[in-house]
């Protein structure tokens, strides 16, 4: 486990598409392979290193976690730094991409680039910080996720966050149960899984 580097960008944004469907390789999804670390994982190792570490093994970097200490900031930043790049490069959504065979994910995620989500003010105000952690499939199961968690709880808690949240998708089961096993606490939401971290209290 060590911080993230300039050199690791290929390998977030590989890791992020071969686990972008609910944890599962996302690759046959995506005409452009790059669109899913575009959103979930390259802007946090841009503008976060400071809370950004990969996991590596002999075969090379396999999984990472990322975060942003005060998210209503990064969504700030990100539509002032990141976003109109991006909208330049992929146009909005339109009827046609549907009728062209271009998957729901791929729309999705363009549509995303276009329309960023929000975080709700009271979901940041206890938990400003958020964050997103992938795995490729031979570093899950050992142990390497929950090492990911507590490294970066202990770089939260050094730069002051008060708590951290992150949002699960409804597929995402193996995912829940480890956030739920490893110290997170579940929050009531439609649609949606919000699992928090608090740091206000001791570790
Ligand atoms: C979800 C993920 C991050 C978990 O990391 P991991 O390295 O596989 O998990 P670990 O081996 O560190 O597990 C830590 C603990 O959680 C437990 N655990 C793991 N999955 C669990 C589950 N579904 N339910 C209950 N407990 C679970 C483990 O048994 C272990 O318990 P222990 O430490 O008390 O022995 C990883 O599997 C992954 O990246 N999956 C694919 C991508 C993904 O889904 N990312 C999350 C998107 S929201």
């Amino acid at each position: 486990m060590r911080p993230v580097q300039p050199g690791d960008m290929d390998d977030l944004y590989r890791i992020c598409l071969l686990t972008a469907d609910a944890g599962q390789d996302a690759t046959r999804l995506y005409g452009d392979p790059k669109l899913p670390g575009h959103i979930w994982a390259a802007p946090y190792a841009l503008f976060e290193p400071s809370l950004a570490f990969v996991a590596e093994d002999s075969q090379g970097v396999g999984g990472y976690v990322l975060a942003a200490l005060d998210t209503a900031a990064f969504e700030q930043r990100l539509e002032q730094e990141w976003w109109p790049g991006l909208r330049a490069r992929y146009p909005e959504p339109s009827a046609e991409m549907a009728a062209d065979g271009v998957s729901g994910a791929e729309r999705q995620a363009v549509h995303i680039i276009h329309h960023p989500w929000r975080s709700h003010r009271d979901l940041v105000q206890g938990y400003p910080s958020h964050m997103h952690i992938d795995l490729l499939p031979r570093m899950q199961g050992r142990g390497t996720g929950r090492q990911l968690i507590q490294t970066l709880s202990d770089a939260l808690r050094a730069q002051r966050s008060r708590g951290l949240h992150l949002f699960v998708g409804d597929r995402n089961k193996r995912a829940r149960g480890f956030y739920g096993h490893v110290g997170f606490t579940e929050l009531p939401a439609v649609d949606v899984h919000i699992f928090v971290l608090d740091f206000t209290s001791s570790p």
